[in-house]
């Protein structure tokens, strides 16, 4: 039987080998550049994020904690981001002088990104990097310093590994193209 996701699936960008390789890669990175540290708060943006961060910490070797912020962009369809961003729930852990990596799932026109770090900035973090899965760079309208990057994709509307589709189809562990003729003539 042909499994739910299927028809909104136009090709698979990303494998789920591609991925997890490249997520072991980046957690090893982070691990080094942290050891000095002594110190790691990752904080993961809900609900895309979430996937990647558990991947992400399993790769990370130095003790580090995590903790989560939901945001969402109001008024907006399902392409388009605006200014226009609030926090649904906001961390738990106090920022002051701890080293923060956001970890994210995708950076598109950068508003989010963009609010999250102005919000975190303003608590005194000690050090603030951020970290995402995927870059659209095609697409910014907002600059964002991004410390490590999964990978650079194309404009193209993508679910799967944490990116949903309607709230759906966050577990798939492949990151796939959405078929946009699957909403036209349904
Ligand atoms: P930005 O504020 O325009 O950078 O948008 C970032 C947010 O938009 C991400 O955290 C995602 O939630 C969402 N987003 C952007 N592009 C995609 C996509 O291709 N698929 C699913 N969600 C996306
Ligand atoms: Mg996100």
């Amino acid at each position: 039987m042909a499994q739910a996701y299927e028809k909104y699936l136009k090709e698979i960008l990303i494998d789920e080998q591609t991925l997890q390789r490249r997520i072991a890669e980046l957690g090893r990175r982070i691990s080094e550049d942290y050891a000095a540290a002594g110190d790691l708060l990752m904080i993961c943006v809900l609900k895309g994020g979430v996937m990647f961060l558990t991947d992400l910490m399993r790769h990370v070797s130095v003790p580090h904690e995590i903790d989560f912020l939901a945001v969402s962009s109001y008024g907006v369809g399902i392409r388009e981001s605006t200014g226009n961003v609030r926090i649904d729930m906001d961390l738990k852990a106090q920022v002051e002088n701890r080293h923060v990596l956001i970890v994210e799932d995708i950076i598109d026109s950068g508003h989010t990104l963009r609010f999250v770090m102005d919000v975190l900035l303003a608590r005194h973090p000690a050090s603030l990097k951020l970290c995402t899965l995927l870059d659209k760079a095609s697409r910014r309208t907002v600059d964002i310093p991004i410390d490590y990057t999964g990978f650079e994709i194309e404009d193209k509307f993508v679910f799967g590994y944490g990116l949903d589709l309607d709230e759906k189809f966050r577990n798939l562990p492949f990151v796939g193209v959405v078929n946009l003729d699957a909403f036209t003539h349904d």
